[in-house]
């Protein structure tokens, strides 16, 4: 017979995201930093040359790959939910994350979106690691492409400013408050 002082947490609760959900969420930073550096570094070089053509076909390639990963991962977060807290966050912190990563998932579609807009109106290449070329689903119109490059620019900003809390929000609870928040995205159990 098990006293209360022995009793263990219920073990068919769940503290760490579903391992599938780990894996593109770390591949999907990976490819996002490549995409932003290769991105902002493209920005500055001169157009229609090389580097430039290479490092931009690599990433549009990116954020294609990001795109295609980023609807597999909503879909599968739907079907399988997210990780309960083992001691649950207050009230204004939840809302917090949860906004902060609503942004982030809105960014991650918008940011390929508002490039496929450029490119794709502005009819330059929509390839895929030299693979092949993704339809063109929009006419060709410069200013429609304009606005696109004005949206991919404008939203790389927020991106930015968005991340940055993301990962100042991280180091946060695992320096400061030394919660389970790091644990649930890595798979480590947190040290209670
Ligand atoms: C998640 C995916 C993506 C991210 C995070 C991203 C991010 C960025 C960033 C940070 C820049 C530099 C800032 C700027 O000058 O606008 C940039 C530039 C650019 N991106 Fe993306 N991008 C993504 C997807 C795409 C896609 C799918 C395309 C096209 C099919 C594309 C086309 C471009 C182009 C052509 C530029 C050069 C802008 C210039 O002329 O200066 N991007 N991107
Ligand atoms: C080194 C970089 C990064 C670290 C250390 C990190 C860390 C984390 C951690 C610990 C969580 C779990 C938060 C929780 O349990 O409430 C999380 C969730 C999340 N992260 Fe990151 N992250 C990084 C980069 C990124 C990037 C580049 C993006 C996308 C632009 C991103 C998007 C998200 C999203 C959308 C969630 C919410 C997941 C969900 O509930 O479905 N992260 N991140």
């Amino acid at each position: 017979m098990s006293s209360p002082a022995d009793a263990s947490p219920p073990t068919d609760r769940i503290y760490v995201y579903h391992h599938g959900l780990r894996w593109l969420h770390w591949t999907m930073a990976i490819l996002i930093f490549a995409a932003i550096g290769l991105g902002v570094v493209s920005a500055y070089l001169p157009v229609g040359q090389e580097p430039r053509r290479s490092l931009l076909e690599l990433h549009k390639s990116l954020g294609f790959t990001i795109l295609i990963l980023l609807v597999l991962r909503i879909g599968w977060r739907l079907v399988v939910g997210e990780p309960s807290f083992r001691r649950p966050l207050d009230r204004a912190t939840r809302l917090a994350s949860r906004a902060g990563h609503l942004a982030l998932y809105g960014l991650m579609l918008f940011m390929p979106i508002s490039g496929y807009l450029y490119s794709g109106a502005g009819g330059y290449s929509l390839p895929w690691f030299g693979l092949f070329q993704w339809p063109r689903l929009v006419p060709r119109d410069p200013a429609l492409s304009h606005l696109g490059e004005v949206l991919h620019d404008r939203a790389a900003w927020v991106l930015g400013a968005v991340l940055a809390l993301h990962l100042a929000a991280v180091g946060w609870h695992h320096f400061v408050k030394r919660d389970e928040v790091l644990s649930r995205m890595t798979g480590r159990r947190a040290g209670d």
